[in-house]
């Protein structure tokens, strides 16, 4: 997994700043407010950073952003970055702080003055989440990266905050990993052994091979991976950190490539595609997260890992399959691929746990980014409790949501004229009648949420807290949600 930024928590010392190598960075409030350390850092620069606040440079900054100041005279360190933020940020602009700082820090080591603001530990987060870069497959030498030394008034108190937020900053790492290696690296096999290797962590993970998933009548799963020389795998990871509750059910699409099979996508593009293991990668994000931090909860994730390939092998478009659950479905379009994958393991998870709720997650249509395009992922649910609980942890973590509709009339659209259904609804409404696919394997007395993450997993330009690519997007929103709401 990429490395975590190594950050340490001192006491802070005025007379170690003048001193401090690499880069330096000071929190000075929208109106020019400086602290202790800044008044300092003003006095060794002679009255720079007071000039700055003055000046109309200042008044452009924008909160959470920063001023950079190369080469002060007065600190031996080579850069200065003076950060605008209220003593007592929002976690927003915290995080945003942190991410500034993350730009600003590059390899070079790092000290940060942050006195007695609030939410030091959601700055770190930033900080370490914007430091991410996925370069395992570059073979240029790179330069280590130097650590973070974070001044605070009580250490003592921002060190336990700070190890949470840096087990939610390592599920997010192991989900844009999984999400950026390319296709012929995370075969199924290789995303199966790297979930089975969280055991180290005090997870319970079983991988079920083909036969056992036919065996448990998974036919619509396996169909998917029919044209694939890799193997079909189903991987269920369990975390028991509460009492003897129903779990929360965690179930993620895992098509580690999407050619589309038969009906074959255009080659334009097509290489985004190796993305389409992202409901899966959260998923294995979010389990990560819980046994780093020891949630005390019952959750268990389950992700179908397969490959959509053409072949001589390939189901075909026309094909009827069943079910795990019996409903038999008309494959219209081997393309709409992740409605087969999950159709089973949503069945599997709800018979095997009988969860007190289930969440999937998948890259599960374009159509979904036509309407919400990069900023939204799609929320369609059975519960205005589950899905007013989940945006509000998707709001508190500042990662967009909006909720779909659902209903009979989209239902109709799926209409087979051989089998129970089709498994595609026509082009009006796209990612509502695959969300009403889903349903048709949603019992009536599970709580359930479908989020579809085609449009916010991966992205082509960076955002607030990640370089372009993988973004973890929902890692945060669902650690958020079981530590409000299945805590105890
Ligand atoms: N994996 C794709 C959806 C997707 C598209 C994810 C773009 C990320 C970016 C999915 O399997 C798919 O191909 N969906 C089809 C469904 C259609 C055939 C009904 C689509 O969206 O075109
Ligand atoms: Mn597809
Ligand atoms: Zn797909």
């Amino acid at each position: 997994m990429t490395d975590l930024l190594s950050i340490d928590y001192v006491e802070t010392d005025l007379d170690a700043l003048a001193d401090a190598d690499g880069k330096l960075a000071i929190l000075v409030t929208p109106d020019g407010k400086l602290d202790p350390a800044g008044r300092r850092v003003n006095r060794l620069t002679k009255q720079a950073v007071a000039r700055l606040v003055d000046s109309e440079a200042w008044e452009k900054v924008k909160t959470g952003e920063g001023f950079t100041m190369g080469f002060p005279a007065g600190l031996a360190a080579e850069a200065l970055l003076v950060v605008k933020l209220d003593r007592r940020p929002s976690v927003a602009d915290a995080r945003k702080a942190g991410a500034s700082l993350a730009k600003f820090k590059g390899k070079a080591a790092l000290t940060l003055c942050a006195g007695a603001y609030q939410r030091a530990a959601d700055i770190a987060l930033g900080l370490a989440l914007r430091a991410y870069g996925f370069d395992d497959h570059l073979t240029k030498e790179k330069p280590e990266a130097k650590g973070v030394t974070i001044h605070c008034a009580k250490p003592d108190e921002v060190k336990p905050e700070a190890e949470t937020a840096m087990a939610v900053a390592e599920g997010v790492f192991f989900t844009r990993d999984l999400v950026n290696e390319p296709a012929n690296v995370l075969t199924t096999t290789e995303f199966a052994n790297r979930l089975s290797a969280m055991t180290d962590l005090g997870l319970e993970v079983e991988v079920l091979e083909e036969a056992e998933l036919a065996e448990l009548g998974m036919r619509t799963l396996l169909a998917v991976g029919e044209g694939s020389e890799s193997p079909s795998k189903v991987v269920v990871m369990k975390w028991n950190g509460g009492g003897d509750e129903k779990p929360l059910a965690l179930v993620g699409k895992g098509v580690v490539f999407d050619t589309g099979g038969i009906s074959l996508k255009p080659a334009g593009g097509m290489e985004d595609m190796t993305m389409d293991m992202g409901g899966a990668g959260v998923v294995s994000g979010v389990m990560r997260t819980l046994a780093r931090r020891k949630a005390k909860a019952n959750v268990v994730g389950v992700v179908g890992l397969v490959e959509n390939m053409p072949d001589g092998r390939a189901t075909r478009p026309g094909d009827v399959i069943r079910s795990m659950k019996g409903d038999t479905v008309e494959v219209i379009n081997t393309d709409a691929e992740g409605r087969l994958v999950l159709c089973d393991i949503m069945w599997y998870a709800q018979e095997r746990f009988e969860p007190a709720g289930m969440i999937d997650l998948a890259t599960l249509t374009g159509a979904i980014i036509i309407g919400l395009g990069h900023e939204n992922a799609g929320v369609f649910s059975n519960s205005d409790a589950l899905s007013g609980a989940f945006l509000k942890a998707a709001g508190a973590e500042n990662e967009g949501a909006w909720r779909m509709p659902l209903g009979d009339a989209y239902d109709k659209l799926l209409k087979s004229r051989v089998a129970d259904m089709a498994n595609v609804g026509g082009r009006a409404a796209g990612s509502i009648t695959a969300a009403q696919f889903l349903q048709r394997f949603v019992k009536d007395e599970t709580p359930w949420i479908h989020l579809d993450i085609a449009g916010v997993a991966s992205v082509k330009s960076e955002t607030a807290l990640a370089p372009k690519g993988a973004t973890g997007w929902g890692v945060m929103a669902l650690d958020r949600l079981v530590r409000d709401d299945y805590e105890s």
